[in-house]
């Protein structure tokens, strides 16, 4: 049993939609979040300069004591995360773009991947597809544009609409039935993605997935939080609170939103 908190981190805002998944299933857990967004997005950035961006943050999680680290961002797993767990005791978390289940599962053989840059050309995205989709058809699309819109609450916007609706042709003309969504902030445009995307195509978010890993990292390392009590909730970020703070609108418990120079 331990009673410090799990960290979490995520190049801005889109590493809540995990969040919002680990606090379902994890109630009882203080959770520290951090929203890197002064450097979103770091799905343009060198692997380097990711890794180097996820030691900053890793750093600040651990110096607030947190037992385990979530890294809620598919482009920082994608280039950092063995950096991060040969360098650090504490457990790592990452998401991936779930190409395994929508491959599994897709009857068209043929998947739709959306993520960035930094994400489909990492060396373990190249694994993973060829490790589980090598039977498939994937159409990667890079999501250039789309994490600065989410960023600045653009997410209903007609630029937004466009982008989605040329990002997504190539994928409907090879006729993909499954389209993974390899970016936190994606799951933000679900709707969106429903009013352009045909009833049949199924939507991949995998981030149920990642709170029952969490869930089986703590019980596995023995680090689960003894109390009863709801967990304390404290968000940062080093960018502007109100458009942190609207995506946890629908958040009912009392939280701390906060703006940190990190
Ligand atoms: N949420 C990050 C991800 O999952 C966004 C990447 C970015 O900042 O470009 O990849």
């Amino acid at each position: 049993m331990n009673a410090k908190p799990i960290g979490i981190f995520d190049s801005g805002v889109g590493g809540t939609s995990i969040w919002k998944e680990i606090h379902t299933l994890l109630p009882h857990e203080d959770t520290i979040y951090l929203a890197d967004s002064k450097n979103a997005p770091y799905g343009q950035k060198t692997k380097e300069e990711i890794i180097s961006l996820s030691v900053k943050n890793t750093e600040l999680l651990l110096s607030r004591g947190c037992k385990l680290i979530v890294v809620a961002c598919n482009t920082a797993t994608t280039n950092a995360i063995s950096y991060l767990r040969e360098n650090y005791k504490v457990p790592f978390i990452g998401i991936e773009p779930a190409i395994k289940p929508a491959a599994l599962n897709s009857g068209t053989g043929t998947v739709g991947v959306l993520a960035t840059k930094g994400t489909l050309s990492s060396s373990l995205f190249l694994k993973t597809s060829k490790d589980h989709a090598g039977e498939i058809i994937l159409v990667e699309q890079e999501g250039v544009g789309l994490v600065p819109l989410i960023e600045s609450g653009k997410i209903n916007s007609t630029e937004t609409k466009q982008l989605l609706i040329n990002y997504i042709k190539p994928m409907l003309e090879a006729n993909m039935d499954h389209m993974v969504l390899g970016c936190t902030h994606y799951p933000y445009l679900i709707p969106v993605l429903r009013e352009i995307l045909p009833p049949h195509v199924k939507i991949i978010d995998c981030g149920a997935a990642v709170a029952k890993q969490t869930l089986a990292v703590l019980n596995k390392e023995n680090l689960q939080n003894p109390k009863k009590t709801p967990g304390e909730i404290q968000f940062y970020t080093n960018k502007d609170t109100k458009i942190l703070t609207s995506f946890l609108e629908d958040v009912d418990e009392l939280k701390q939103i906060a703006y940190l120079n990190f």
